[in-house]
């Protein structure tokens, strides 16, 4: 299966983060112009075929200036990948501030929508949207009970945009990664390997690569059938 996405435009959040990266480079690869964002650029470089911009998701207005900015260089959006995310202190729900719950919700939730009420109407017909929730969308997440209720969420909005947006052909998916080796998992600040699950069949955690590799796969022309689908990625777990 090649798959070619020479010419068309690709958007990221959080693209300087584990995922981010990974998709940036992998979407690359296979010919992509790309859009990529993020809070601060880290890592993220300029190049012929990126345009490269700070953005907070929180920010309508910057969020906005973005998208309008990165179409005036590339044409339409093509995919957009909405992934910019927090998954706020690791803790039971009763102990966790206000502030941490509604920045959460600000980022996880508010942050998609004002990403999809831009990028949807910057979008070419038969576009392809693909929103990171995680296994915590589908399943519940003790100790994250506030990070799961945004996934789940993102889940939600994922499942209704599918036939929202069927006049015009754009597919919607999203990908639902358990543990994935990325510097989400240093800032629960947890040990690593109190992170294991038993129900794990494969006994690791996910790589940025394999979320990238399923990234490119779902959204590309390659995979032409499938919308509403939340699609895990998890070694196993949701199976039992
Ligand atoms: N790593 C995991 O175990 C895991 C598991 C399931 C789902 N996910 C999801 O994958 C996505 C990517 O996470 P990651 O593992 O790469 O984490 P990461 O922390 O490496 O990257 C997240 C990126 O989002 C950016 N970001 C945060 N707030 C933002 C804002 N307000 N505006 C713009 N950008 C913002 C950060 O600067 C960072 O670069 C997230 O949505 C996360 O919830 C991760």
């Amino acid at each position: 299966m090649k798959i070619d996405l020479t010419g068309q435009t690709v958007l990221i959040t959080g693209a300087a983060g584990g995922l981010g990266q990974a998709m940036a480079a992998t979407f690359s690869e296979h010919g992509a112009s790309l859009i990529l964002s993020d809070l601060a650029m880290g890592k993220i470089t300029e190049a012929d075929q990126t345009f490269a911009t700070t953005c907070d998701v929180t920010d309508a207005a910057s969020v906005r200036a973005m998208i309008a900015a990165g179409v005036d260089r590339f044409g339409p959006i093509d995919i957009a990948v909405n992934n910019a995310g927090i998954s706020g202190p690791h803790g039971k729900l009763t102990e966790l501030s206000a502030d941490d719950w509604s920045r959460l919700l600000a980022v996880n939730l508010t942050g998609l929508f004002n990403s999809l009420q831009a990028e949807i109407p910057a979008m070419r017909d038969h576009g392809r949207i693909l929103n990171i929730a995680s296994l915590a969308g589908i399943s519940g997440a003790p100790g994250l009970a506030a990070y799961a209720a945004t996934k789940h969420g993102v889940v939600g909005l994922t499942r209704s945009l599918a036939h929202e947006l069927k006049r015009q052909k754009i597919r919607v998916n999203a990908l639902c990664p358990s543990f994935t080796d990325t510097p989400m998992l240093d800032a629960m600040g947890l040990e690593k390997s109190r992170l294991h699950s038993p129900l794990n069949a494969l006994g690791r955690f996910g790589t940025a690569q394999e979320m990238a590799d399923a990234a490119l796969w779902i959204t590309s022309p390659a995979n032409s059938f499938m919308t509403g689908q939340a699609i895990t990625l998890d070694g196993g777990i949701s199976a039992l």
